[in-house]
């Protein structure tokens, strides 16, 4: 793997996937935008129950807050430099990284979710259920099915499996989510990706309800993530997830320079589209991007979700970085149970000599992701709530 070019990777990438698929502003400007955007936080909450619910929905903490675009004017001569004596540097040792444990974050947000799941059931005698449709016998899609189901059950939400041969008809899969779609017990509708080849995946996920879109891939979340001042009803798992651990973890967002390797729809365009709404500088780099190790050295924070083990290598990273792996992929590894063990995207033993932060893989935004599915299918359960009464 070390040995291998971009260009070879790309290939390799596009091989696998035919096969198996079937502002950089000122200081005194960054201030300002800093203190509304600190003000515009502390009116949304009004309670701590406020504040936990909100933690995971599509609440300002998770979108940003709208702030206008305010260019700082540059000066028209250059302030006279004051000389200032310059103390001779004592060399430090660079801090340990800090490894961000997506485990303890998830269980903490799986909590929350269970208390509320049990008002809900109390106050308004609904219990939130999640169906998934999963088409073919992919084993990592029937693994990730599995934990989500799994998730279900821990927090009392109730689950359905609508199980789909690969052979199937794209209107069969579109009856199964019409079935969904009309059924009240069902508040949050997942079809797992990807699709047979010979499916139209817009047309099937397009045909999910918008209020019960709890993936976030419907075209009228997507767009209105996208567009400043509006509001998406729900936000792709997986973006919420980086988002949440960045924030969780404090890290400053704003005139930040963010690279998301990917531009899925499931990761790399609703992270980018996040971060853009947190005010960071956003670089987008894919398989046809060229010298990608150049823009991604540049990164404040580098968010991987390429799908490609180990492409990301310590000399990619600057100094400092966060480096947030979005990527789970299977390598053979004869001494684990099954064959195999997951790996990221990111080459963990190198990045974590440089980096300020990382996730690991397993064990990063994995778990995370899964308690934002929970997270949206509480939301849309709440909602329908809301508009029953
Ligand atoms: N396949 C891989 N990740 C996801 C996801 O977040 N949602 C769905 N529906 N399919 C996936």
């Amino acid at each position: 793997m070390a040995a291998l070019t971009w260009g070879r990777l790309v290939k390799r990438k596009m091989a696998a996937d035919s096969a198996s698929a079937s502002a950089s502003a000122s200081a005194p400007v960054l201030f300002s935008l800093l203190a509304r955007s600190r003000r515009c936080h502390a009116t949304v909450g009004t309670s701590k129950e406020d504040e936990d619910t909100h933690a995971h929905s599509t609440s300002p903490s998770i979108l940003g807050p709208d702030l206008p675009d305010i260019w700082s004017s540059l000066p028209t001569s250059p302030p006279r430099p004051i000389p200032i004596p310059i103390p001779i540097p004592i060399p430090m040792p660079p801090a340990p990284p800090t490894i961000i444990d997506g485990k303890s974050i998830a269980q903490e947000i799986r909590s929350h979710i269970s208390k509320h799941v049990i008002n809900l059931k109390n106050s308004y005698d609904k219990v939130p259920g999640l169906a998934v449709i999963l088409v073919g016998h992919r084993r990592d899609s029937q693994s990730y099915v599995r934990y989500k189901i799994k998730a279900c059950n821990e927090v009392g939400i109730t689950s359905f499996l609508a199980q789909l041969p690969h052979s199937c008809s794209e209107d069969e899969v579109i009856d199964s989510v019409t079935r969904f779609n009309e059924d009240p017990s069902v508040h949050g509708i997942l079809v797992q990706l990807p699709l047979p080849q010979h499916m139209d995946e817009e047309r099937i996920l397009g045909a999910v309800s918008l209020h019960k879109d709890v993936d976030g891939f419907h075209p009228l979340n997507v767009g209105n993530l996208a567009l400043r001042g509006r509001q998406p009803l729900f936000i792709p798992c997986a973006a919420k997830a980086c988002l949440q651990l960045l924030l969780r973890h404090q890290i400053d967002l704003v005139g930040k320079h963010a690279v998301v390797i990917g531009r899925s729809k499931v990761v790399g365009l609703p992270t980018s589209l996040l971060l853009q709404r947190h005010y960071s500088t956003v670089s987008i780099v894919h398989a046809f991007t060229h010298r990608p190790e150049e823009i991604t050295r540049e990164a404040d924070i580098v968010i991987s979700a390429a799908g490609v083990a180990n492409l990301v290598r310590g000399s990619w990273l600057k100094r400092g970085v966060v480096v947030i792996d979005v990527g789970t992929n299977p390598i053979e590894d004869p001494d684990s149970e099954h064959g195999y063990r997951l790996t990221g995207d990111v080459h963990f033993d190198e990045a974590v000599k440089v980096a300020s932060a990382i996730t690991p893989v397993p064990g990063g935004v994995g778990p995370v992701t899964i308690a934002m599915l929970l997270s949206n299918t509480l939301d849309a359960a709440k909602e329908a709530c809301r508009s029953s009464v």
